[in-house]
C-alpha cells in the first residue's frame, strides 16, 4: 500500500503544497507555493492547483488533501473566510475531483494543522483536550480530544465584549494595526483566558507562520494551561491534509 499523498494548504495569500509520507508526516518533495489568485474564486484556485501539482513527483494517482479557511462538512464548504463567497455551500471534493482528475478531500486549514500536531507533532502523546490554535490573517481553531479530531470548531470567531475576537487578536490585526508584541499579547492574553475559562483544556498549541515567533509572545502569557508552539510550523497544514486524503482513500 503506497503510504504517499499530496497535502495542499490554501490560505487567503499563498496556496502551499508538497507529497507527503503520511506515516511519518515528513515531506517526500520540494514545497512549493503559488499566490492565491485575486479573488479567490473556486475556478481560479483550481486552476493553480492543476499547475502546482506538475511540479510535483510522479503524481499520477496519488490521492490529494486541501485544506481551505473554511467549515468543511462532507467535502462542501459552508462559509468563506478570506477568499470569494462563491464557496458558500459549494461541493469542493466534486469540484477538485473533476478539475484534478483524481481523488480528493476539503477539510478545514485548522483541522489540518491539528491533525498534524495530534499525528505528527505537539499533541501525539497528550490526552485529554488539546486546542490547536493558528494565527494567521484569521485565527483558526482545531479541537483534539484523545487524539481525536472534533472538526470544525469554529472558536476564532469567539464574541468578546460584543466583538468578533478574531478582528482583534489575528497576526493580522497585529500587523494591520501596527502593535507592538506586548501590545498583542494583551489581546491574546483575553483570548485564551476566554478559551480557557469555557473550556478547561489540557493544552494549547499555536501554530501559524508567526509562531516562529513563540518566544516574543508566549513567555507572556499567564494561563493555567500549559501553551506550547505547533511543532510542525509551516507545513502543518500540507501535513494534515495528506493525512486526510489517505485516511479517507481505500486503496
Ligand atoms: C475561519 C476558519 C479558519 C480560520 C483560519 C477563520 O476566519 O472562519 O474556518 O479555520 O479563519 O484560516
Amino acid at each position: 500500500m503506497s503510504k504517499k499523498a499530496i497535502g495542499i494548504d490554501i490560505g487567503g495569500t499563498g496556496i502551499k503544497g508538497a507529497v507527503v509520507d503520511v506515516k511519518s508526516g515528513k515531506l517526500l518533495s520540494e514545497r512549493f507555493r503559488y499566490p492565491t489568485p485575486e479573488g479567490g474564486s473556486p475556478k481560479a484556485i483550481a486552476n493553480t492547483l492543476r499547475e502546482l501539482i506538475k511540479n510535483l513527483p510522479n503524481p499520477q494517482g496519488l490521492p490529494v488533501g486541501i485544506c481551505f479557511p473554511a467549515v468543511v462538512k462532507n467535502g462542501v464548504t459552508m462559509s468563506a473566510a478570506n477568499v470569494s463567497r462563491e464557496w458558500i455551500g459549494l461541493d469542493a471534493d466534486r469540484l477538485f475531483q473533476r478539475e484534478l482528475k483524481t481523488t480528493v478531500h476539503v477539510l478545514n486549514d485548522a483541522d489540518a494543522a491539528g491533525l498534524a500536531e495530534a499525528k505528527y507533532g505537539s499533541a501525539s502523546k497528550q490526552k485529554g483536550l488539546v486546542i490547536v490554535t493558528t494565527l494567521g490573517t484569521g485565527i483558526g481553531t482545531a479541537l483534539i480530544y484523545n487524539g481525536k479530531l472534533i472538526p470544525n470548531s469554529e472558536l476564532g470567531h469567539l464574541e468578546i465584549s460584543g466583538i468578533d475576537y478574531e478582528t482583534k487578536a489575528a497576526f493580522s490585526a497585529k500587523e494591520r494595526e501596527n502593535l507592538t508584541w506586548a501590545q498583542w499579547t494583551k489581546r491574546l492574553q483575553t483570548y485564551y483566558t476566554a478559551l480557557e475559562a469555557l473550556l478547561t483544556p489540557d493544552l494549547f498549541i499555536v501554530g501559524g507562520g508567526v509562531s516562529k515567533e513563540h518566544d516574543q509572545f508566549l513567555p507572556l502569557l499567564k494561563l493555567k494551561t500549559p501553551i506550547v508552539p505547533a511543532f510542525n510550523r509551516n507545513s502543518a497544514g500540507i501535513m494534515g491534509a495528506a493525512y486526510w486524503a489517505k485516511k479517507h482513500t481505500t486503496d
